[in-house]
């Protein structure tokens, strides 16, 4: 079918109701440690999976098909607001029902709201033909992120959808660059606790002193040349964050000692994925990445947390959907 859109262009879109698409959003470190809000980069795992359908029915549909008890009204769900629009956007689309698993635990700190948001709209996208860019995803997703934390950041959302390490230079406008990296491994705990983004963004100091500002500058610049570079020791060298890292790591127990433990294992670096309280390590070496778990679970053995571990590299393809 031809379909004609409000920016004048056609594009082929299947629009029969009941067309679906699948798609596996994958989990996301947002941060890098130095760079708040404005780097992060995919993992291969977790994913959760969603199936986005075109629906006669107007508005969007939701059926959670896991234990986490989400909202169901769209206004409210981070699926249902990225959904919400990116039909403001289609004016020719009726309505959207969404199945959605999570395997991305939510207040994880591993991209969870990020993957509700992003993997729909990539979903959607795809019934409709691929008619928006990567960048218009991104700012769809964005109203789901405001939904679970309050505000608009693109960190987990877009190295979700781009793949890679991903660089937000601005969200206003949205400037986002993906940067080269090297062969990595990443450790991730993630201790059976919760931590809200919104709370642990309330918690920030809202005035940086400029010597802390200027290390990092330093580090974040340090890093992005790291990755570019394919210097791991330099990688390693800037995995440090004097304005966050200070206060959030305080609502995670453990966490000093598994950032030390996780050294002393070969560990480039790491420190609290996105606003935690999951933990990431880079390593070189796949070898490295599994003495870095053991570490990481003896730590929280040893203080009678429960966690889990995933073991990843970074997923560098851009997130695509298929028809089912
Ligand atoms: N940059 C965000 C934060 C990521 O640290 O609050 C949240 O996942």
């Amino acid at each position: 079918m031809l379909t004609l859109i409000n920016r004048n262009r056609f594009f082929y879109a299947p629009l029969e109701s009941g067309a679906a698409a699948r798609v596996r959003p994958p989990g996301t470190v947002a941060n890098v440690v130095c760079g708040f809000d404005i780097l992060g980069f995919a993992l291969n795992e977790p994913c959760d999976e969603m199936i986005v359908e075109l629906s006669d029915e107007p508005g969007i549909q939701i059926i959670n098909k896991d234990d986490y008890d989400l909202p169901t009204i769209a206004e409210k769900n981070v699926s249902g607001a990225a959904l919400l629009a990116l039909l403001e956007d289609s004016p020719d689309v009726k309505g959207l029902k969404l199945t959605s698993t999570k395997n991305i635990k939510p207040g994880s700190g591993i991209g969870s709201s990020a993957a509700s948001a992003a993997g729909v709209v990539v979903a959607a996208n795809h019934l409709l033909g691929n008619r928006f860019s990567k960048e218009d995803l991104v700012r769809f997703a964005m109203f789901g992120e405001k939904v679970a934390s309050g505000v608009k950041h693109a960190d987990n959302i877009a190295p979700c959808i781009y793949g890679g390490v991903t660089l937000i230079r601005s969200i206003h406008p949205l400037d986002i660059v993906s940067i080269e990296a090297p062969p990595l491994h990443v450790t991730v705990v993630h201790p059976q606790i919760e931590v809200r983004t919104a709370d642990a963004r309330q918690i920030l100091k809202h005035q940086v002193a400029l010597k802390d500002a200027i290390k990092q500058w330093g580090n974040i610049a340090g890093l992005v040349a790291g990755f570019i570079k394919g210097d791991y020791d330099l990688i390693g060298r800037s995995l440090e964050d004097v304005i966050i890292e200070p206060v959030r790591s305080i609502l995670i127990p453990g966490f000093d000692e598994v950032k030390k433990k996780s050294k002393e294992a070969g560990a480039l670096g790491g420190g609290i994925s996105g606003s935690g309280p999951s933990i990431f390590m880079l390593s070189k070496d796949a070898g490295t990445a599994q003495d870095v778990a053991v570490a990481m679970k003896e730590v929280f053995t040893r203080i009678g947390i429960d966690f889990h571990v995933h073991i990843s590299t970074i997923k560098t393809s851009p997130l695509s959907a298929e028809f089912v």
